[in-house]
């Protein structure tokens, strides 16, 4: 057909839209990308000439930003003229659990993707390829399909014209740069053979020919939601094994490795931690436990209900036995957190296992001091609810009683641990396997304990530190 993209528009500057473009940019000279987004905050940040300020922190973004910025990637608000330019618009835009009416807490809200439908039915010109890259339940793009259609019909413009493909995208926070230049699969559903050629045209400049999947439309929608499940399935997995461990005295790092090594399981995705966060394994799940009510199918909805109902008792799970250890009550007593983003290198706290471990903390009387090298304390505060006690930051006596239920952040672990009566790591950030347990042992309040629930400290490194240790899974102490 020789239809030949120039200019691409990618609605939704987040996660996925800003990285995903990014590497689109710095692959594909020839093509001009606007990434347009409504919050006009965010896309300040993207247009900051600080890269330090980029409203997402991945590791290696910053450098392709500084790449192709103001070359042939733009990152602006203005919605209707860079859709009416587009040959391509990829709808990236967030698809979070409904908070009300039919289906609410488990299918998605599809209310930002519906718009965007409706602006580019509106604005978009000549012929153009729909690529949804948001996560969206199986037959979304019927949806998108049946507003672009609506408006062919209406329109005056003859030769106004739509295809929609299904591009999920299976980059992980943390690593999206290495998993966008080096995916396992570039996946594209849909029916029309030369828009699905355009689209894998853009891909094959950088991603091997063999990597790029074609399946049908409704394939590919399934087939993203279906891998979410699959890897969150295995956390939940492994996470229920490691309070067997602990209760057997067996240790979970030591089954994660036997099990690991039959080729049929596989090593990934078998470090027992929190519990998952992040935006998207659960509500991709809920999504998928309202898809099978709705299509009759119960006994499937349960079976992937239960991945959610583990991880939710696993995360509560750990603060209580935080509470236990330390003889049944933190009230008054100061703890410090290790880490709040839901995993390392991102700065993104959606569904972190931190929030609810800190606020069930929290509302057992604990003063935390909370420590993150990426999370802004603003997003702390918006997330536990509760305002930073700024106060506290300067309080020197070991007596915490009267900030009960308080918190404050922290950048400076070891002078933060002075009085402290124990230490929780949350995230793996890699500066937390190289703390000084000498020092920081020396300021803690005795008897004192350290739970690490990442499996990042050893244990000889606190040998003979009259340091009590706990770590996720391990049951020596059976
Ligand atoms: P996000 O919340 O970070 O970003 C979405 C952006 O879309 C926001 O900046 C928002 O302002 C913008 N937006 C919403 N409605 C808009 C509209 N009508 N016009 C213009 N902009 C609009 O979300 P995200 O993490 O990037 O996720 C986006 C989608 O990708 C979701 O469906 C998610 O499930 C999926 N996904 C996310 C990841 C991830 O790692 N975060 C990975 C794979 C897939
Ligand atoms: C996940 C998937 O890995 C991506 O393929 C997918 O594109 C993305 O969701 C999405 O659709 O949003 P992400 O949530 O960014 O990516 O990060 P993961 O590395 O999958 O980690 C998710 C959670 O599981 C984190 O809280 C992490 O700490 C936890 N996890 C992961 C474990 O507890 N143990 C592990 O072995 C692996």
């Amino acid at each position: 057909m020789g239809f030949k993209i120039k200019n691409i528009c990618c609605i939704g500057a987040g996660y996925v839209g800003g990285p995903t473009m990014a590497v689109i940019a710095d692959n594909c000279p020839h093509l001009k990308i606007n990434v347009v987004d409504i919050n006009l905050e965010r896309i300040n940040l993207w247009n900051s000439s600080n890269l330090n300020e980029l409203p997402i922190y991945e590791p290696g973004l910053d450098k392709i930003i500084e790449r192709c910025r103001g070359k042939n990637l733009f990152f602006s608000n203005e919605l209707e003229t860079n859709i009416a330019i587009a040959d391509m618009i990829f709808i990236s835009v967030n698809t979070p659990t409904k908070n009300k009416g039919l289906g609410a807490g488990k299918a998605s809200d599809l209310k930002w993707v519906e718009l965007c439908a409706r602006k580019v039915a509106k604005y978009a010109r000549g012929y153009t390829i729909v690529v949804e890259k948001s996560t969206l339940p199986v037959r979304t793009a019927e949806v998108i399909k049946n507003i672009l259609e609506a408006a062919e019909l209406e329109s005056n413009e003859k030769d106004i014209k739509f295809d929609v493909l299904s591009n999920p995208e299976f980059l992980a926070e943390g690593s999206a740069i290495k998993d966008l230049e080096f995916p396992d699969r570039v996946l594209i559903g849909g029916e029309n053979e030369d828009a699905i050629l355009c689209l894998s045209n853009i891909y094959s400049l950088w991603v091997e020919k063999n990597k790029i999947l074609h399946t049908n439309i409704w394939s590919s929608e399934l087939a993203k939601l279906t891998a979410n499940a699959f890897l969150a399935q295995r956390i939940s997995s492994i996470n229920s094994i490691s309070a067997l461990c602990e209760a057997t005295g067996a240790d979970v790092r030591e089954v994660a490795r036997a099990i690991g090594t039959d080729n049929r399981i596989g090593s990934k995705f078998l470090d027992s931690g929190p519990g998952f966060g992040g935006s998207c394994f659960k509500k991709d799940i809920l999504n998928l436990v309202y898809l099978s009510n709705y299509f009759g199918l119960p006994e499937v909805a349960e079976f992937w209900e239960g991945i959610v109902k583990l991880n939710n008792w696993h995360q509560h799970r750990i603060s209580k036995l935080i509470v236990k250890k330390l003889f049944g009550t933190v009230s008054g007593k100061k703890i410090c957190i290790l880490g709040f983003a839901f995993k390392a290198n991102t700065n993104d706290t959606r569904e972190s296992a931190a929030i609810n471990i800190c606020n069930d903390l929290l509302e057992e009387g604990a003063v935390l001091f909370i420590h993150d090298p990426k999370v802004d304390p603003k997003q702390i505060e918006k997330d536990l609810d509760r305002k930073e006690n700024i106060q506290l930051k300067g309080y020197k006596d070991s007596n915490f009683y009267e900030f009960e239920g308080n918190w404050c952040s922290i950048n400076d672990i070891n002078s933060a641990s002075q009085g402290s009566d124990a230490i929780v790591v949350l995230t793996e950030w890699k500066e937390y396997s190289l703390l000084d347990w000498v020092e920081i042992s020396k300021k803690m309040r005795k008897p004192a304990w350290v739970f690490d629930v990442r499996s990042i400290i050893t244990r000889e490194k606190l040998t003979n530190l009259n340091l009590n240790f706990w770590q996720i899974g391990d049951g020596s102490e059976y």
